[in-house]
């Protein structure tokens, strides 16, 4: 059994915790606010599930998943991730948080800069282009990879071996997964480019009137037309 650990609990961080528990896993969950605010989560989650500091949920998970807004990437603990595979699923809104000038000049890409923060961690970028209530609705653990069933969730990372163990991960949860390369090519699935997420909408101009399966040649065909504008 692997247990993985949530810096963040919002949409995403909580869709990935019930799909880690539904594959027979145990989640740490961590917020900004202190363990107590996420009582009903965990209670709504169950047994494989317990409420942490992010410094605890660091420290217990094998696998751990930042997603929290990006303007909060330093606060991520680092002495507790040493060593560890690190799934990035945060996207860089600047309204939200904020202009970030290396992002805006693209000498950099926002896990990159997630990397640089756990210098000896193992970052792989994921799940941050899909809209939470696809990624909830899209998985097909019970069908096999490759399956006309499942749909394919686009990676990227600068370590072979935590790719791998990531795309292992995802298998368990019920998705293929397309490698985009190093984490330097994760812009391709960055807002505002084609494969941002709307391969997986029923209506595109609805997210949330439903999902509709995408594999593995859609997703990369649409992030081969992405475009860098800087
Ligand atoms: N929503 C989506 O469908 C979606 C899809 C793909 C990727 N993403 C990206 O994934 C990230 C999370 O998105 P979301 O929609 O899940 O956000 P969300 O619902 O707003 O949840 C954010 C979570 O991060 C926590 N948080 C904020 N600052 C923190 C800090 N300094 N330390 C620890 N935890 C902190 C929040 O805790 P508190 O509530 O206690 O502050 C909350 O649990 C974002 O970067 C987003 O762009 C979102």
């Amino acid at each position: 059994m692997t247990t993985w650990g949530f810096i963040g609990s919002g949409n995403i961080g909580s869709t990935v915790a019930r799909l880690a528990i539904a594959a027979g896993h145990d989640v740490v969950l961590s917020n900004s606010r202190g363990p107590e605010t996420l009582a009903d989560l965990v209670s709504e989650l169950g047994p494989h599930a317990r409420a942490a500091t992010a410094q605890e949920a660091a420290a217990a998970g094998d696998i751990v998943v930042v997603t929290i807004p990006l303007k909060a990437y330093r606060d991520v603990p680092v002495d507790e991730l040493v060593g560890k595979v690190v799934i990035d699923t945060m996207n860089y809104y600047p309204q939200r948080d904020g202009q970030i000038e290396a992002l805006d000049d693209g000498s950099t890409t926002s896990s990159e800069l997630l990397q640089a923060h756990l210098p000896q961690s193992h970052v792989v970028k994921g799940f941050n282009n899909i809209f939470f209530q696809h990624l909830r609705d899209l998985a097909r653990p019970a069908d096999p990879a490759g399956s006309d069933e499942r749909s394919a969730l686009a990676i990227a990372g600068d370590d072979a071996a935590a790719k791998d163990t990531v795309r292992r991960a995802l298998d368990a949860l019920g998705y293929d997964t397309l490698d985009l390369g190093p984490l330097a090519e994760g812009w391709r699935t960055q807002p505002g480019q084609p494969a941002y997420g709307t391969q997986y909408a029923a209506d595109e101009s609805d997210w949330a009137a439903g999902a509709r399966r995408a594999g593995s040649d859609e997703v990369a065909g649409l992030a081969v037309r992405a475009v860098r504008e800087v």
